[in-house]
């Protein structure tokens, strides 16, 4: 005898950035930067940060891009059954920013409310495991979000410009279900990881083999563990060919020609990246993948629910159209999701 599994489907998208817009050349108060270098290296020209007297976390944006996607499925916070929070800036070291969330939102007492990581991945990685968990039976209704708060926790100094200029705060949210036809649900993941890279783009300290004390005499030598450090072209140069290779493996796992794709919508990293892979590997027209960094820089776990949020809002996707979301990040984490919308 087999047992038929379900499927799940994506039945709300709900994306929020802060309002406060910091364009390339603001960054000059902090830094030796160029809007032109930024532009050229990367596509981007400006990002949200959140108002830093504000004390805003990752949950608080996290909860207004769940209120959208909880609009969009016609739910209230009730029905949310198990929440997945994937961020690389939570709001404390612990308890995971998921109860933080569960609170302000007022997702019901006793609902599983589970924190990841994965980084760039995480929505991927969020995604994938929502899906087992409604395939199984065990859950009707998961919110599954993104979210950070990147902006107080860079080095805004000349010595960190490689990496502050392409990080904005910002938050996607999505809510999975089981799937009611063959018109829209998720048709496979695949989610991968390589830890012999990590330290190519982390943040190091604080760390739990160390007493939680930064040095002042090593900050001042410019130490800086406690600011996210990243060997810029050693991650691009994975980031491109696991890219491409996510989207090939959806592909090929389903039986399905690029030809077929309606959209894919990478992780935006770099505009350099999705770029080189777009034309030089896939050879797909510009139609046919959605990029939003140029307004929002990276994003890590919010970036790929926000892009698919605007790209829908734009009218670029629909319901039933064949996406592929696909990422890569630190870890090295990579991976991709091929759904009829
Ligand atoms: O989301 C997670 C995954 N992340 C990624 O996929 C990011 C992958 N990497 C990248 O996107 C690129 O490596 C960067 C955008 C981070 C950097 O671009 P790059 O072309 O690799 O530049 P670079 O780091 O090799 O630096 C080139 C030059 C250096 O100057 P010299 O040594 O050539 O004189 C840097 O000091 O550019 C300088 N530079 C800057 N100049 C102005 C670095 N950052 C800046 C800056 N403004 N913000």
């Amino acid at each position: 005898m087999t047992t038929e599994l379900r499927r799940t489907r994506m039945v709300g998208l709900g994306g929020f950035v802060p309002e406060r817009v910091v364009k390339n050349d603001d960054l000059k108060q902090w830094m030796d930067t160029s809007d032109q270098w930024i532009q050229e290296r990367t596509g981007i020209r400006e990002r949200r940060w959140v108002d830093w007297d504000k004390k805003i976390g990752s949950s608080d944006l996290a909860v207004e891009a769940s209120k959208r996607a909880l609009s969009d499925a016609g739910m209230v916070p009730k029905d949310i059954q198990m929440v997945i929070f994937a961020t690389l800036s939570p709001d404390h070291l612990f308890p995971g920013t998921g109860v933080f969330l569960q609170r302000k939102l007022g997702i019901p007492v006793g609902a599983a409310v589970l924190d990841i990581r994965q980084q760039c991945t995480g929505f991927i990685y969020g995604t994938s495991i929502a899906d087992q968990f409604i395939k199984t039976g065990m859950y009707d209704r998961i919110l599954v979000i993104g979210a950070e708060v990147h902006s107080t926790g860079l080095d805004l100094s000349t010595r960190g410009r490689d990496v502050s200029v392409i990080f904005g705060d910002g938050a996607g949210a999505a809510i999975y279900a089981p799937a009611v036809d063959d018109v829209s649900y998720i048709i496979s993941s695949h989610l991968h990881a390589d830890g012999n890279s990590a330290e190519d783009l982390w943040t190091e300290y604080p760390s739990s083999k160390e007493m939680p004390q930064l040095d002042p005499a090593e900050v001042a030598e410019g130490k800086t563990r406690h600011f996210p450090q990243m060997k810029g072209r050693q991650v691009f140069k994975h980031a491109v060919p696991r890219m491409a290779e996510s989207v090939f493996e959806a592909l090929a796992r389903n039986g399905v020609p690029l030809a077929d794709l309606k959209m894919l919508i990478p992780h935006q990293a770099n505009l350099r990246i999705n770029e080189y892979v777009q034309k030089q590997i896939l050879g797909l027209p510009d139609d046919r993948v959605y990029n939003n960094i140029q307004r929002y820089g990276n994003t890590t776990a919010a970036s790929i629910p926000l892009a698919l949020y605007d790209c829908r809002r734009e009218g670029k996707v629909q319901k039933g159209d064949l996406v592929c979301l696909a990422a890569f990040g630190a870890g090295f984490t990579w991976g991709s999701v091929l759904m009829k919308l």
